[in-house]
């Protein structure tokens, strides 16, 4: 079934909530405790594994069910009280369900226990699920392997035969059969090493025994085992480590150890309640799908995320693997202790850890900003995947694994995040947080659906959250406010209407009504009394003649002025009425708004004119964003206009970047390292000559061995002002520069920028480094990044997609998130009907299983381009004409 129907559905009020459809797992019996047992094979890249599986028969039964994948199973036994039931259990498989079934022809009997033990061979396999290798370089030279795993959402199942729902709770106790120079990981510590006679080389190996874990989800069992070198931590109740294999400097690991500890206190603090486990371990996993997975007390981290090097990566990096430790870290009570009943309930664990992740990161590092940048970051992700015909609610019925690993979008991290920050200031945080505590508290070692979430927040603040809250979970979409004014009256009317980028609402998809915060900002301060939960409402104009909807954005709707009313607010920004997050916002607002057809782009333009003097980060931030994407849809259109774009943009950027300057010292704030980066680079690739001339002297001092020369803040601009303005010269010595370093950060800055070059030559050669064996699966959507910033790279990279989709699709499997990334990236960039239509027709004929979604989205936002185009074409090009940017 398709995915994005079910969406479309549910904007029609369908059901949600229902179960009905999922594949589960028969409930006969319910698992308890799981004893597994696994060794693997380095060399012949398997594993040998047995597990035992202690039930509570819940149903006279004479079968047992577990979901299984790519699992030879080698033999079974059922068990009860000490006495075998059957020693030779029939196993039947269902390939498309991944259950294997076991039939036996004694019963067990209702209210009894009993033992289901499975030996299997596994493989261990180089795909990033389940129990997989990851390999390495040594410092000499020499290949390394690294068993690991990554079970969420349903890959335990590969791994071992198990009741693979995140609602089906049981113990673990697990041990592991290695080398005795090999490192052996878990969730849980070591309670005992014995030696045993390998069951694959017959050798003496070590059985490390792992502790007994609490009651946990399939999804978050984890073990590892290799080389590895790790730093540690006693400043928290238990021991904490950063663990790398060799070939990573382990004294990059001291910033997420130091951050883990700080964060693991604040979070039981907060929380109000102790981390449960004896230790808890952060490793870098050399291949890796994801950027991190919280799997309980063993998180695995992709390398960029966890390691830091401060000397040679700069301020938005650090920012990023504080982000995400933090969020991994808040996994641990959002998601492990508490866990959602099923996939439907994402958000709860995503949504929370995100906001999680931005509430304590505030505190650690106020002076970041972070809830600033949150406008620009989680907010507009949100908005502008939910502003698509093919978005889904934050509840969307899921059913299938293909289904379930397509719902880690934007929906559920951002807009998930969006919910409780908006919640958070409507309850005021003291009153949320206590809620959040009693909701922790009451579910430990449980599973919860949304609505246990509202019953705790309403508990603590006596307010009705259920209705208030569930259009926003369980309706896709949001609204837009159009604020029209009544002067005479001294009135302003607002009203609501779903939102689309394509700007084509039908009254069908048109009929939920979002309960909205109106929080009006006058001179007086903030009205949070105000709510619209009707479809129109008037309201008394302030006093004053100012007002501005959405103060702080924290309310999750985009608001439609009218020109003049738009013009007041340019002013009263420029007056300092405004706060960032209002500024931000409201070019955000603005910038979507002509997208979808309720203003003039050319409106936006001017109102992104008038801000020149802007001096704040996040708001040029934003107005770049809102650039760069009114650029990307104009990109397959008339020279001239494109050259007045790019004209305009420099003649915005460059004073404020030479005033700024792009030379670093240890005085500049965090904030402001990333704000001069972005200057220097958005001025240089627009064309500022001394900017580029810079770029090129600090590129040559570098590249010649002067490291000292390029502050890493811009690296990455540097790289791509390089190539974006050079050739094959640039291009060789930045991949050369790829190849020789060590620095995880430093080779990703060069795959980014890659795709930058336009010669149809070097474009041939970077889609040639996807599957060219030098870059790892992980990390594919890097050099085609660059190739989405002109129209040459865009067309270049579809119809190498289409010769090689069957590659594609052997290597990067629909259970990877990373394929609907790469059909994202790889069709999202076209601006035509035409283009549209060769994307339809090459993937009508194809199995969508696993990235429908993405593929939908991505048309979508090709047909709101489309639809822009032939709006507007004509304003944007009578207005740089008009401003003196094109002839
Ligand atoms: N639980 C996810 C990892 C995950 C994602 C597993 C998709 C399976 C499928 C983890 O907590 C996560 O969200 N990681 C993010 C980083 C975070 C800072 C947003 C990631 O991997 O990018
Ligand atoms: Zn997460």
């Amino acid at each position: 079934m398709c995915r994005t129907q079910a969406g479309v559905d549910m904007t029609g009020g369908g059901a949600s909530g229902s179960s009905q459809g999922r594949e589960l797992l028969p409930a006969n019996v319910v698992p308890r405790h799981y004893h597994v047992t696994l060794e693997p094979d380095f060399e012949k890249l398997t594993f040998e594994g047995t597990v035992v599986i202690d039930v509570d028969v819940a149903e006279d039964s004479s079968s047992m069910a577990v979901n299984t994948l790519e699992l030879d199973i080698r033999s079974a036994k059922v068990s009860s009280g000490g006495q075998t039931i059957s020693s030779a259990p029939r196993v039947s498989r269902d390939e498309s369900t991944q259950v294997s079934k076991f039939d036996f022809d004694g019963s067990l009997a209702k209210g009894s226990q009993a033992q289901l033990e499975i030996s299997f061979t596994g493989h261990l396999n180089d795909k990033m699920v389940g129990f997989y290798r990851s390999t390495y370089k040594r410092p000499d030279g020499s290949d390394g392997i690294l068993a690991t795993t990554q079970m969420e959402p349903t890959d335990a199942r590969r791994a071992f035969p198990c009741f693979d729902e995140p609602a089906l709770k049981a113990k673990f106790t697990i041990t592991l059969v290695a080398d005795k120079k090999l490192t052996c990981l878990s969730n849980m510590d070591v309670a005992s090493e014995t030696e045993v006679q390998s069951k694959i080389s017959g050798t003496t190996k070590k059985a490390v025994h792992f502790n007994t874990s609490p009651l946990m989800s399939t999804y978050l069992v984890a073990f590892i085992v290799g080389e590895l070198n790790y730093v540690e931590s006693l400043d928290f109740r238990v021991p904490v480590r950063v663990y790398a294999p060799p070939g990573q400097d382990i004294e990059h690991g001291r910033f997420s150890l130091d951050l883990a500890v700080k964060t693991l206190k604040f979070y039981e603090k907060v929380f109000g309640i102790d981390f449960p486990l004896p230790k808890m371990d952060q490793v870098a996993i050399p291949d890796f799908a994801q950027g991190a997975m919280e799997n309980w007390g063993l998180i695995t981290y992709r390398v960029v995320d966890l390691l830091l090097d401060e000397k040679a990566s700069g301020a938005a990096t650090k920012e990023r693997v504080a982000e995400v430790v933090q969020h991994e870290l808040a996994h641990q009570w959002f998601g492990n202790l508490v866990t959602m009943d099923w996939w439907e309930g994402l958000w709860l664990n995503e949504g929370f850890a995100t906001w999680a992740s931005w509430y304590s990161c505030n505190v650690f590092y106020p002076e970041w900003h972070v809830w600033q940048t949150y406008v620009t970051d989680n907010l507009q992700s949100a908005l502008s995947l939910d502003s698509l015909r093919s978005s889904h609610p934050i509840e969307v019925p899921v059913k299938r694994a293909d289904e379930i690993n397509q719902i880690f979008d934007a929906i559920s991290y951002s807009k998930g995040s969006c919910v409780l920050r908006m919640i958070s200031t409507y309850l005021g945080e003291d009153i949320f947080l206590e809620g959040v505590r009693q909701y922790l508290k009451k579910h430990a070692y449980g599973n919860t659906q949304t609505g246990d979430l509202w019953a705790s927040l309403s508990a603590a603040s006596g307010k009705p959250l259920q209705e208030i809250m569930s259009a926003w979970t369980k309706k896709v979409g949001y609204p837009v406010l159009t604020v029209t004014e009544n002067e005479e009256e001294g009135s302003v009317h607002v009203k609501q209407n779903r939102f689309l980028r394509t700007g084509d609402t039908k009254p069908e998809e048109d009929e939920v009504l979002y309960p909205v915060f109106l929080s009006m900002r006058t001179k007086d301060g903030v009205d949070k009394s105000l709510a619209l939960n009707e479809r129109e409402r008037v309201l008394e104009l302030p006093s004053g003649d100012f007002f501005k909807l959405n103060a702080n954005h924290t309310g999750i709707y985009r608001t439609s002025y009218t020109p003049s009313r738009l013009e007041k607010l340019g002013k009263a920004a420029k007056e300092g009425l405004l706060t960032v997050e209002d500024r931000a916002g409201m070019i955000a607002d603005a910038g979507a708004l002509a997208t979808s057809g309720y203003q003039k782009t050319s409106g936006v333009l001017s109102l992104l004119k008038g801000f020149d003097s802007e001096t704040e980060f996040v708001v040029w931030n934003e107005i770049i964003g809102r650039l760069a994407g009114i650029q990307s849809a104009w990109m397959f259109e008339d020279k001239a206009v494109r050259d007045g774009l790019e004209a305009f943009l420099r003649d915005l950027v460059s004073p404020k970047a030479h005033k700024m300057g792009w030379q670093f010292s240890d005085n500049d704030g965090h904030v402001e390292q990333q704000f001069k980066a972005m200057m220097f680079e958005v001025a240089g690739l627009s064309g500022d000559e001394t900017i580029i001339a810079a770029a090129r002297d600090m590129f040559a001092k570098f590249m010649s061995g002067d490291r000292a020369a390029l502050h890493p803040n811009i690296r990455k601009s540097v790289f791509t002002i390089a190539l974006k303005f050079g050739g094959e010269q640039e291009y060789n010595k930045i991949l050369e520069h790829y190849r020789s370093a060590t620095n995880s950060d430093e080779r990703n800055s060069c795959l980014r920028c890659l795709g930058r070059a336009k010669d149809p030559i070097l474009v041939e050669r970077t889609l040639a480094l996807l599957f060219g064996g030098e870059v790892k699966d992980q990390d594919v959507y890097l050099p085609v990044s660059g190739l989405r910033s002109h129209p040459a790279g865009i067309e270049a990279m579809f119809a190498w997609m289409t010769t090689n989709w069957d590659e594609i699709y052997r290597r990067l499997p629909p259970g990877l998130s990373i394929l609907g990334n790469m059909v994202m990236i790889m069709t999202s960039g076209f601006t035509t009907q035409d283009q549209l239509s060769n994307v339809e027709k090459f993937f009508v004929s194809k199995n969508n299983n696993g990235y429908d979604q993405s593929l939908e989205q991505s048309k979508d936002s090709i047909r709101s381009k489309v639809s822009w185009l032939a709006r507007d074409g004509e304003d944007v090009a009578a207005w740089l004409k008009a401003n003196g940017y094109s002839a």
